[in-house]
């Protein structure tokens, strides 16, 4: 059985869904969930036009925990994007997705590079760091906070916040930890409505200012849709690419000769991140849920059925990848084949962001340290699907 409070889990899942895939790769869960860890099988539900709106699984663990989270002021999140099936979420995308163009995002690159390199001045500087709190996480939060316009904030809080809002997309929560999302998520929006306000008053050429602009014409986002969606933005601006960059890093650590073939060829630095990607998912699940039987492999999943994809394990299918599967190689041939970002319609929308910093962070680390080595065990941050160190000790 798939037991995700299993000791070790979430410090190294990969030993469990290597079994699932061998012996039960459509797993129906007592707790009234299913789960996919194969490539195939993951993929095609990503691709199919199954629901992304868990309001509407009808049994099981989950809908209990939906419940609780909806009925304490939580509702507001779910009319992200994220949680909609079209007509609005073709609507919502379209909106954000052309104020979020990739023009705007290649065009940060000297930010981008500017932020890593005064974030590496001060590692240098001190010998040695703790590469979360140093460079992970702070790069991609001020990147999306300066994106969005956001007014200088109280940047601890929302970190701490948003840490807890993530924990919604965790498979299952205890009672107590539904309490903290649930408050977690009144503070943030009335936070994020603040902010609208604010904007509102001081309109500048950022993305919070085009978002407002975009619901004035012809009303077609409601102020909720816009926190909504304005709070999807931030949260997945940093909670996500904070894990590419330190399980990236992780990797680099533990494989020395894929090290020294990035520094020897830094024309391989884009395809790194694909493997960084595809080796160690930033997001390692993500769900649909049924809205008809479903017919995966063989099995059929019946109708308000919550479906776990486990992006994670698909990305080391052997089946799909080969017998090295397992193993870190920048210059695989296909990595940017895997499905981190998932595929389909909800599709991430800030790939292009995650890759961008991903890249400068740990192609400009490496370079900058040939020293750089491991300073002390990593801590994961214990979380199932936003998987990651919470402590990367390093030396440079
Ligand atoms: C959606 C992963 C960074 C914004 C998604 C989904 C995944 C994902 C798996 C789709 C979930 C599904 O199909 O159910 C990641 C990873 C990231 C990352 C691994 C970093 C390494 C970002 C960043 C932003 C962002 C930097 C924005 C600033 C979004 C949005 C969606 C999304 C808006 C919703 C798209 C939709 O529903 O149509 N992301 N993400 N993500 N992501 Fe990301």
């Amino acid at each position: 059985m798939f037991n995700p409070f299993e000791p070790g889990f979430t410090d190294d899942p990969y030993p469990t869904y290597r079994r699932m895939r061998e012996t039960d790769p459509v797993h129906e869960h007592p707790f009234g969930l299913w789960i996919l860890t194969g490539y195939e099988e993951v993929a095609q539900v990503l691709r199919s036009d199954l629901s992304v709106d868990v309001g509407r699984v009808t049994s099981g663990a989950f809908r209990e925990q939906s419940d609780e989270l909806a009925s304490s002021g939580l509702d507001v999140l779910t009319l992200s994007m994220l949680d909609r099936d079209p007509p609005d979420h073709t609507r919502l995308r379209s909106l954000v997705a052309k104020v979020f163009t990739p023009r705007k995002v290649s065009a940060l690159e000297p930010e981008v590079t500017e932020l890593v390199d005064a974030a590496l001045d001060e590692i240098a500087e001190a010998g040695r760091a703790d590469l979360v709190p140093a460079l992970a996480f702070p790069l991609p939060f001020t990147v999306i906070s300066r994106m969005l316009g956001m007014p200088p904030t109280d940047s601890e809080r929302v970190r701490e916040l948003s840490g807890l809002l993530v924990r919604s997309l965790e498979p299952v929560n205890g009672p107590e930890m539904l309490a903290s999302i649930a408050e977690a998520g009144v503070e943030m929006t009335a936070i994020i409505r603040e902010l609208i306000a604010w904007k509102r008053k001081r309109p500048a050429n950022d993305l919070l200012s085009s978002l407002i602009m975009a619901e004035h014409e012809g009303s077609r986002l409601t102020d909720d849709e816009l926190v909504a969606q304005v709070t999807l933005l931030y949260v997945a601006g940093h909670e996500t690419t904070v894990n590419l960059i330190a399980n990236g890093v992780v990797a680099l650590l533990r494989a020395p000769e894929q090290l020294a073939m990035l520094r020897e060829r830094p024309d391989l630095a884009d395809n790194a991140v694909e493997e960084f990607l595809r080796y160690d998912s930033p997001v390692q699940q993500t769900r649909r849920v049924t809205t008809r039987p479903y017919t995966v492999r063989d099995r059929e999943i019946p109708p308000g059925t919550f479906v776990v994809a486990a992006l994670a394990s698909a990305n080391r299918d052997e089946n799909y990848w080969g017998p090295d599967a397992d193993r870190l190689r920048i210059d695989r041939d296909n990595a940017r084949a895997h499905v981190s970002f998932s595929v389909g319609r909800h599709h991430c929308l800030g790939s292009a962001l995650a890759r961008l910093e991903g890249r400068v962070a740990i192609e400009r680390l490496v370079r900058r340290f040939p020293g750089l080595a491991p300073d002390g065990e990593v801590e994961w941050n214990g979380r199932i699907n936003l998987r990651g160190p919470e402590r990367l000790p390093i030396s440079v």
